[in-house]
């Protein structure tokens, strides 16, 4: 297996994470006979997503926990940019590895500004330049900063205080992000939310994560790579999650991704990545005698009446339309939609949660950009299969 886009994006201007090498690390915790982590290896590439996954007990977090050394290890070594992490001292270990874990773990007893100014305050910043981060910070992860500041943690929803947690964690800007099942703790839809911002934030940022999670679809949507773990942190496979998803090394990793691999490819494409339908619009000022004549000229039996704003606020049916008096009420409201950064599988759950066969997509700012039905997902998950199926000719990524 070649990796040709790897050196390429590393070498990128914009990449701030560096590498971190595990050489043959082990922990066995003090009165037990089984090391916790025997004799892991693993090379996590700069600027990259790296997700260890694997069962309870496995030994993540205390893996996880050995590169900034709130654990030590019993033997081996963890190098972060080519540096044995003995020899930094405390001070620049908490400079180079944010840290955010489960259930967010803020101070209760600080305020959001507070607990953000953690690191940049133990870095002994000045007072201004602490207050400007706090606030970069804050709407860096989508919180308003005048409104949030001042609040404790207890004042905060459970998916804003993960928020915080991710804004403690960047706030002194580590080119290291380690993550401890940091979205563990909220609802499907905000954990959703929060991985949609991390992934969004991962763009701009270029971190070297490493994000620990039981959950394989959380896996194969955020990580750029995936150590599948098994008991002592042994490394069952690591890969991407295209490669893991199409070629598991074993039963084991099989067995974990389960038996519905291509539908978890749905994870890995937005909705933006396929050609999307192209129902009939009209403004809600335009004659309907107008827009029926579109319609008959379809093929589609419905088009969309968008408001004034470019927003789609109807479905209308071709037959129907020219018996309307405007196009201002009548037809059925578009209900949900999903966005161009929709995963496929956000897009089929919608579609399956609503009972109806086609869904509007709009763009971020909520403008209409087309439709997709469940037949447009079907198609997609034969070719992936079909896609899957060429891979093993060796014929590489298209
Ligand atoms: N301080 C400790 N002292 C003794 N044993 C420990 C200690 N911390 C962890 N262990 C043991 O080491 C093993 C690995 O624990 P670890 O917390 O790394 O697992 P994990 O993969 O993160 O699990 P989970 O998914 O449940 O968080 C477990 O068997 C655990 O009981
Ligand atoms: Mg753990």
């Amino acid at each position: 297996m070649t990796e040709p886009a790897a050196p390429t994006r590393n070498a990128d201007a914009g990449v701030s994470g560096v590498p971190i090498v595990l050489d043959e690390v082990t922990k066995i915790f003090p009165g037990q006979d089984t090391p916790a982590v025997d004799r892991v290896s693993l090379e996590l590439p700069a600027g990259r997503t790296t997700v260890f996954v694997g069962p309870s007990g496995c030994g993540k977090t205390t893996t996880m926990r050995m590169i900034n050394r709130l654990i030590e290890p019993t033997s081996g070594t963890i190098t972060i940019d080519g540096r044995d992490n003995r020899e930094l001292d405390p001070d620049a270990l908490r400079r180079e590895i944010g840290y955010a874990i489960q259930a967010s773990g803020l101070f209760p007893h600080m305020t959001v500004a507070q607990n953000i100014a953690t690191v940049p305050k133990l870095l002994k910043w000045k007072k201004r330049r602490i207050a400007e981060r706090v606030d970069e910070m804050l709407t860096l992860v989508g919180l308003d900063p005048a409104d949030f500041r001042d609040r404790y943690p207890a004042q905060l929803s459970g998916g804003q205080q993960q928020r915080v947690g991710v804004a403690r964690a960047l706030a002194a800007d580590p080119p290291v992000l380690l993550m401890d099942e940091p979205f563990g703790a909220v609802d499907p839809i905000t954990r959703a939310a929060l991985q949609d911002e991390l992934i969004r934030l991962q763009d701009d940022l270029h971190k070297t994560i490493v994000f620990v999670t039981h959950d394989f679809n959380e896996a194969v949507k955020i990580g750029d790579r995936i150590a599948v773990l098994g008991p002592g942190s042994s490394v069952l496979q690591f890969d991407t999650p295209e490669s893991i998803l199409s070629h598991p090394a074993d039963d084991t990793v099989a067995g974990f991704i389960g038996d519905d691999a291509a539908l978890k490819t749905l994870t890995l494409r937005t909705v933006g990545d396929v050609a999307l339908g192209e129902a009939p619009t009209a403004r809600e000022s335009e004659s309907p005698h107008a827009f029926a004549g579109r319609l008959r000229a379809s093929p589609d039996e419905w088009g969309v009446v968008l408001d004034d704003a470019g927003r789609p606020a109807r479905w209308v049916r071709g037959d129907r339309v020219e018996s309307m008096p405007d196009l201002r009420s009548g037809g059925q409201p578009v209900g949900g939609h999903v966005t161009v950064d929709s995963t496929l599988q956000e897009a089929l759950d919608g579609l399956l949660s609503t009972a109806s066969a086609t869904t509007v997509v709009v763009d971020s700012s909520g403008a209409y950009r087309g439709t997709i039905s469940i037949d447009d997902l079907v198609d997609e998950l034969r070719r992936i299969k079909h896609h899957h199926a060429g891979a093993e000719q060796g014929s590489g990524p298209a």
